[in-house]
């Protein structure tokens, strides 16, 4: 009977599914992030055939190797998958999954609430309601700025990137730009977008900046110091992707010092912990990385990763394979 380890609890409907295909599935017994000993000791000797993990889960070649030579596939309960060293598991032949496509819209619409509650100084307000502050209707309170008609800067044109764009072009006419490593003609066509050749180049346009890289090498700290002083003064960033993108000091700088107007972000650098100041300012939206975090998407990413398991288990590739 094959056996499957998954590292925390997830939503019952992925497990339901290795459980009716009769695998042996246990959840880890620990309410957090094992650390990467505790994996190391969950799997030693246990001969699991797939491990379920979560993004808060470093899987490098030591884990694959305290699971054993049995061991097939790690499907991750995520899209991103910065957390596998994945030279790791192709060097063993042992299948990487993500979790695509599922979460595309529920992050893209996090996306887009983060969007709205900065400009429209939605918590900000919340925040000022539930302290007592409001004695009156007052024509200046609290002013914001429109989505309408404002360019949309989108880094990264990925699934969610080109969802994000979506939603501004049709949804509140914003005119969007985006910059990616690869042109995507038909998505400009699309949506009457305009390809910006550099970051740079966006950065200087964008009213709204939304991060949508993967977090590599090549991306850490892409928004450093001097990247924030290219936005506009007037302009926002918001990040739904990975938190190292960000130099997170710079930016808590940068909105200290009114460098841009303000930023929303569901990720951080050194998740859980906040760069000193973050946290007091005003002008930022703080989500706790739960832009695909709806009941609807979290099964379904659930069931995503089972359905790679079983693939793989059953000697097929599986569909999200990454190595
Ligand atoms: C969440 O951050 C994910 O990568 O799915
Ligand atoms: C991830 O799903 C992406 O392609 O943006």
């Amino acid at each position: 009977m094959p056996k499957v380890f998954v590292t925390r609890k997830i939503p019952d409907a992925g497990i339901r599914m290795l459980e009716q295909k009769g695998y042996a599935v246990a959840v880890s017994a620990k309410d957090g992030v094992l650390t990467k000993d505790e994996l190391g000791q969950e799997l030693q000797g246990k001969q699991y055939d797939a491990l379920l993990s979560l993004l808060t889960d470093k899987i490098d070649g030591a884990i694959l190797d305290a699971a054993g030579a049995q061991l097939k596939i790690v499907a991750n309960y995520a899209v991103g998958y910065d957390n596998f060293a994945l030279a790791d598991f192709k060097q063993r032949n042992i299948y990487a999954t993500n979790t695509p496509d599922v979460l595309t819209n529920t992050v893209a619409e996090h996306a887009f609430g983060l969007i709205l509650s900065i400009a429209q100084r939605i918590a900000e307000g919340d925040r000022f309601t539930r302290a007592g502050k409001y004695h009156g209707w007052q024509p200046m309170l609290l002013l914001g700025n429109d989505l309408y008609k404002k360019t949309l800067g989108i880094l990264g044109l990925g699934r969610i990137g080109s969802r994000v764009a979506h939603h501004g072009s049709r949804g509140f006419d914003m005119p969007v730009i985006y910059y990616d490593v690869r042109r995507n003609e038909a998505f400009e066509k699309e949506y009457n977008a305009t390809f910006m050749a550099t970051p740079e180049e966006l950065l200087a346009r964008a009213d709204f900046v939304s991060v949508h890289v993967p977090l590599l090498p090549t991306t850490h700290h892409l928004m450093n110091a001097e990247r924030l002083g290219m936005m506009k003064k007037t302009a926002y960033l918001i990040n739904t992707s990975r938190g190292p993108i960000i130099d997170e000091a710079a930016l808590v700088e940068a909105l200290r010092t009114k460098v841009i107007r303000g930023a929303a972000l569901d990720v951080f650098e050194k998740e859980p912990d906040l760069a000193p100041g973050l946290a007091e300012l005003e002008n930022v939206v703080l989500t706790p990385h739960t832009a695909s975090a709806t009941e609807e998407t979290r099964a379904a990413m659930s069931e995503v990763a089972a359905r790679n398991i079983i693939e793989a288990l059953e000697g097929r590739v599986p569909p999200n394979a990454l190595s």
